[in-house]
């Protein structure tokens, strides 16, 4: 059988940790799609790209000269491994604004879909239980609230020596959850039939826990049918 586990949420909830320990434990890829974002709005910055000012040729001319990779469970842009730099404040910004625009939300669910097929898989993001793999066997929406979310992604940010603010990481994060949830193709919402897990007081560990728990109910009831 093959098992697709989908996993959204808004950031800082520990998706990317969360996700990559299932996988791990299931012994299944890992996608992580913020990262192709990430990887898209740097390639904007890079080239001096406004978000707020291009058409659908200019995103064909984009995605004529990125190409996307998946080996070993890493994600590669052009042939270079995606790294911490699509991490960066300047990304975060402007992610967001990038992640808005229909065309490229298009290009990269194709993309998406095409490195999940015929294979067991978690893959975490924004819309994966809602639009890229809807038929997903296992949805999990994970939440928190915005302050323990800043302070979780701060002492991430400064882990990886990157030095900012508790405020600067606060207001970044509550930005991107107004775009990512109120923009119109495919905003951040938890699927009808995902399991919403509250992850505010929970550690990592207990959150895999529970989705390990949803994922061993459900190979159960697919077993049965067989
Ligand atoms: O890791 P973090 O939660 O900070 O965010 P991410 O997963 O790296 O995603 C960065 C941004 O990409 C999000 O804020 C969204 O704007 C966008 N994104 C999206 O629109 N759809 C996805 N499936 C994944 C990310």
């Amino acid at each position: 059988m093959k098992l697709k586990i989908a996993i959204d949420g808004p950031a800082g909830t520990g998706k990317s940790t969360v996700a990559k320990k299932i996988a791990e434990i299931l012994e299944i890829d890992y996608l992580d799609t913020g990262a192709m974002y990430r990887a898209v709005a740097k390639f904007f910055l890079d080239n001096n790209i406004d978000p707020c000012e291009i058409d659908n040729n200019t995103v064909e001319k984009i995605f004529k000269e990125i190409n996307f990779d998946f080996k070993n469970n890493s994600l590669y842009m052009n042939g270079k491994i995606l790294s911490d730099e699509i991490r960066s404040p300047e990304v975060g910004k402007i992610v967001s604004k990038v992640a808005s625009l229909e065309a490229i939300r298009k290009k990269l669910t194709l993309i998406q879909r095409e490195l999940a097929k015929g294979k067991s898989i978690v893959v975490e993001g924004r819309d994966i239980g809602t639009v890229v793999l809807p038929d997903a066997e296992v949805k999990i929406f994970l939440t928190a609230s915005a302050e323990e979310r800043a302070r979780r992604r701060l002492k991430e940010l400064i882990e990886k020596g990157i030095n900012v603010s508790f405020k600067e990481v606060f207001d970044e994060i509550v930005q991107r959850d107004r775009i990512d949830s109120t923009r119109k193709v495919a905003p951040l919402r938890a699927a009808k039939d995902a399991v919403i897990i509250d992850t505010d007081g929970l550690t990592v560990e207990e959150v895999v826990e529970k989705i390990l728990e949803i994922v061993n109910k459900k190979i159960k009831k697919v077993e049965k049918q067989l």
